[in-house]
C-alpha cells in the first residue's frame, strides 16, 4: 500500500491558550515495500504524522474549513491515502485500515494488559476482525505471531505479561500488533530505552519482519545510526514541516542543515569528513559495515608506503 499525504495540517487544542500546530503543510509519500524512516528533533510532529496513518488522528472533519492557507491558496487540497484507503473521506471503513496499519507506540509494553501472554496478542486480533474467528484460528494466529517475533510460544502463552523480561514484553506487543497481518507496520521509537544490543536485536526483528509478515515498515527515531543502518529512505521533520527525504547517504550530504536543526549526523558521516580532510576519499553509504569494507579497500588500493608519501606531499 503506497501512502500518500499532502498538505497536511494539524493543531492541537485550537483556539485555545494551548494552541499548537503540530503538522504545517506536511507532504509527503511512501512507498510500498520500503523500510521508510522519520526523524526529527522533539517536537517536530513526528509522532502526530504517524498517528494519522491508521485514523488515531482523524483530518477534521470539515477540512476546507479548518485549514489555515485556505484564504491564501484555496487550490491546495489536502490528500491522506493509504492504499485504497481515503482518510479524507468519513465513509472510510477506519476499523479495516487499523487493521492493515499497525502501529507499535513508544514503549508498547506500558499498554500490556492481559493475564497471559495469550489473550494479550488475541486482543488485537479479536478486535480488529469482522467476522467471529473460532478458538482454532485465534490459536494458530497467536502462535504464528508469537513466533516470528522470537518467542516461543509453548513456553510462553500461559504467563503474564509482566513475568517477562523488558525485551520480552517489547516482543509480545509488537506481536499484538502484527497478529492482524497488516501491510504497513508504523513504529514508534521501537528501539526507545534499550541496551545496545537490544537495540539491535529489535532492529534485526523489525527487517525480519519486513521480509516476512509487513510489505511496509515505517520506524519513528532520533538516532541518525539507526535510520542510516537501517531505512531505504527517510524523512526529516523540523517544525510541524517535512525538510528533506531521500536515502540516508544523500541526507548526510546535508549534515550541516541537520545538525543547525539539532540532529546529530552518523559517526561513519563524522569519520568520512575526517578522512576526506585527510586527504582520504572514501564513498560510503554511511553503514557501518559499509565504511569498514570501504576504509579496507581503501588501505589493499593504497599500500602502507604509499599512503605514507600521500600523506607527506
Ligand atoms: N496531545 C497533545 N496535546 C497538545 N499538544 C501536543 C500533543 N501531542 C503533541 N503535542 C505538541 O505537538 C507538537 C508535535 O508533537 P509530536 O509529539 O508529534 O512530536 P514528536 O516529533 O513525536 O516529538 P518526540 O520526539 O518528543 O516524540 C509538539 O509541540 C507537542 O508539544
Ligand atoms: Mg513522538
Amino acid at each position: 500500500m503506497r501512502i500518500v499525504a499532502e498538505h497536511l495540517f494539524y493543531t492541537y487544542n485550537p483556539k485555545s491558550p494551548f494552541e499548537t500546530a503540530a503538522l504545517r503543510d506536511v507532504s509527503l509519500t511512501i512507498e510500498e515495500g520500503e523500510f521508510f524512516g522519520i526523524i526529527g528533533h522533539t517536537g517536530s510532529g513526528k509522532s502526530t504524522f504517524v498517528q494519522h496513518l491508521n485514523g488515531l488522528i482523524r483530518l477534521p472533519s470539515s477540512l476546507k474549513r479548518s485549514r489555515p492557507n485556505r484564504k491564501k491558496d484555496s487550490s491546495v487540497k489536502t490528500v491522506l491515502k493509504v492504499g485504497d484507503f481515503d482518510l479524507a473521506d468519513k465513509k472510510t471503513d477506519f476499523r479495516a485500515l487499523r487493521k492493515s496499519v499497525g502501529m507499535v507506540f513508544q514503549y508498547p509494553e506500558y499498554q500490556l494488559f492481559a493475564e497471559t501472554v495469550r489473550e494479550d496478542v488475541a486482543f488485537g486480533l479479536k478486535n480488529f476482525s469482522s467476522e467471529k474467528l473460532s478458538e482454532e484460528q485465534i490459536d494458530a494466529a497467536v502462535r504464528a505471531a508469537v513466533e516470528v517475533v522470537g518467542l516461543d510460544y509453548d513456553e510462553m502463552k500461559d504467563k503474564s505479561p509482566f513475568e517477562l523480561s523488558g525485551g520480552q514484553k517489547r516482543r509480545v506487543a509488537i506481536a499484538g500488533v502484527i497478529v492482524t497481518r497488516p501491510e504497513v507496520l508504523v513504529l514508534d521509537e521501537p528501539a526507545a530505552g534499550l541496551d545496545p544490543l537490544g537495540k539491535q536485536e529489535i532492529m534485526q526483528l523489525l527487517h525480519k519482519l519486513h521480509r516476512e509478515w509487513c510489505r511496509t515498515v515505517i520506524i519513528v527515531s532520533h538516532d541518525m545510526d539507526e535510520i542510516s543502518e537501517n531505512c531505504t529512505r527517510a524523512a526529516v521533520f523540523s517544525e510541524g514541516t517535512v525538510r528533506y527525504v531521500l536515502p540516508p547517504r544523500e541526507l548526510f550530504c546535508h549534515a550541516q542543515e541537520l545538525t543547525a536543526m539539532g540532529l546529530d549526523v552518523p559517526l561513519t558521516a563524522k569519520l568520512v569528513s575526517l578522512l576526506h580532510e585527510r586527504g582520504i576519499d572514501i564513498e560510503c553509504d554511511f553503514t557501518a559495515a559499509d565504511f569498514c569494507e570501504k576504509v579496507l579497500a581503501y588501505a589493499a588500493a593504497h599500500p602502507k608506503k604509499e599512503r605514507d608519501e600521500g600523506g607527506e606531499a
